[in-house]
């Protein structure tokens, strides 16, 4: 969450409020309580849902970290699907914010992350067999990220020097 804050410049102020709930609330599926289909983005939109959340927020969370490439080796890519995917800053900002975060929440870069999460998971998991698909999608996405920074931060300065 605390890295969506840093990132939270990436996306328009009226977007601002979902994205950080929808990263408070991204892993809530891993409660073993909420287990249903056991895949945790789609337990967690399923449950968020029945809780009357958004549809924007409940489709976040179902797709965070390119859930659509984990979900079709899960064979529930057509459950998935009940939660349309966009791909815009929001969704950008929710990955890169993920994908950057090691396990305890501390900063790691998009390349530690990757291999962090392949030594975690092992080389026959779900992630590492996804990896193929979904490495492309998030170095698209920080790169999407980066540029939609730099925007912002000139922007900023672009101030700073008006102001001065
Ligand atoms: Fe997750």
């Amino acid at each position: 969450m605390s890295r969506t804050l840093g990132l939270a410049k990436t996306v328009p102020t009226a977007d601002r409020p979902t994205l950080i709930a929808a990263a408070w609330l991204h892993d809530v599926g891993y409660a073993p309580q909420l287990a249903s289909c056991g895949f945790h983005p789609i337990d967690g939109a399923h449950h968020l849902e029945s809780l009357g959340w958004s549809p924007e927020i409940c489709a976040l969370v179902a797709h965070h970290s390119g859930a659509r490439f984990c979900a079709e080796i899960h064979g529930l890519g057509e459950e998935l699907s009940s939660f349309e995917f966009t791909e815009d800053a929001v969704s950008d900002a929710l990955t890169v914010a993920d994908q950057t975060s090691g396990p305890q929440g501390q900063y790691l870069p998009l390349d530690e992350r990757m291999q962090n999460m392949l030594t975690r998971h092992g080389p026959d998991s779900v992630n590492a067999r996804a990896h193929a698909q979904r490495e492309p999608y998030f170095r698209c996405a920080w790169a999407r990220v980066a540029v939609r920074r730099l925007f912002a931060d000139c922007a900023v300065d672009h101030r700073v020097l008006i102001a001065g």
